[in-house]
């Protein structure tokens, strides 16, 4: 990091201060003293106590569940740090709630996205960086906001991890739906495995409830790795875990970049017949989430790699 002058600051809401934490060691600062707190009624109050005219901000904040106070949480920091005059305020967000609805698909649909994009520049930030959205066509909401956007990809970090943990020579690589499929593509050629193909659908009324129809590939005696962006409820892989047991598929693991594991999830996976449940650390995971199959990788190096170039650049 440059001279003490030039140093940026980097401050965290209280959704994931351990990344923060992280993130701050691994580039040799400190975090910067901001107090957060919760009215009575909810309502959230946030007192940044650091000098900020003509600084470098970084606010760390994955906007995770619960995602309207995290996200409020957030840019009540950057509107605070805007009164005190930085250089520059840059949202880095290991995780974006409302990430999933980045498309109208009926009129009359809220898209949520747009809206926290506006709602992030609207505060007063001016660049954002983050891993894996849903879709990568999703940074044009930030950059139509007026807001630049780096998105960082888990992948390295994962394929990282099977290269060196796993015997790859009977696995195949399973996308869950359409959308996952060029990512799975990517996984089981850096892999060196075949990749095997199956297609989702989502209930309308029930937005958590997904069926499945179409598999395309072989899996009998084989390793699976299913591969997904995220685990939600767990319903998208607990479906797949059933239709590979019907198939007589050997073991099964699953990777991921984001842990929302809301609702029934950790309970599912608990029950479920999954040999490992690979995710990254940019949702925090409590204690009781914290289940054996549930191995956590950090991506908290590539976002301080990240920030370090972007504040070289500045
Ligand atoms: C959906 O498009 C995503 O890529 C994931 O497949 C989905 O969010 C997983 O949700 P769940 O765990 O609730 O099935």
């Amino acid at each position: 990091m440059p001279p003490s002058t030039n140093k940026p600051v980097l401050l965290s809401g209280r959704a994931h201060k351990p990344f923060a934490q992280k993130v701050a060691k691994e580039l040799g600062l400190s975090l910067g003293k901001a107090s957060i707190q919760t009215f009575s009624d909810q309502e959230v109050k946030v007192e940044i106590e650091e000098e900020l005219r003509g600084k470098d901000v970084y606010l760390i904040q994955p906007t995770s569940m619960p995602v309207g106070e995290t996200l409020m949480e957030l840019l009540l920091l950057a509107h605070a740090a805007k009164g005190l005059k930085p250089k520059r305020i840059t949202a880095v967000m290991p995780f974006i709630g409302y990430r999933r609805q980045e498309k109208v698909t009926r009129p009359g649909e809220a898209l949520a996205f747009e809206l926290v994009a506006k709602l992030l520049a609207a505060a007063g930030v001016k660049r954002i960086l983050t891993i894996d959205l849903h879709k990568h066509r999703s940074s044009k909401f930030f950059r139509d906001a007026g807001i630049s956007c780096k998105e960082l990809r888990a992948f390295s970090v994962i394929v990282h991890y099977f290269k060196t943990k796993k015997k790859l020579d009977n696995f195949v690589v399973l996308a869950p739906d359409k959308g996952s499929v060029p990512e799975s593509e990517r996984y089981a050629r850096e892999l060196g495995v075949p990749l095997v193909k199956v297609s989702k659908r989502r209930s309308r009324r029930k937005l958590d409830e997904v069926s499945f129809h179409r598999f395309e590939g072989n899996v009998k005696g084989k390793n699976v790795l299913i591969i997904d962006d995220e685990i939600n409820t767990a319903g998208t892989l607990i479906g797949v875990a059933e239709m590979l047991k019907e198939r007589k598929a050997r073991n099964i693991y699953f990777a991921c970049t984001h842990a929302v594991l809301s609702g029934p999830a950790v309970q599912r996976l608990s029950k479920s017949r999954l040999k490992e449940v690979v995710v990254t650390d940019t949702i925090f995971l409590p204690p009781k989430k914290r289940i054996p199959k549930i191995n956590v990788l950090s991506v908290a190096p590539l976002f301080a790699d990240a920030i370090e170039k972007w504040h070289r650049q500045a």
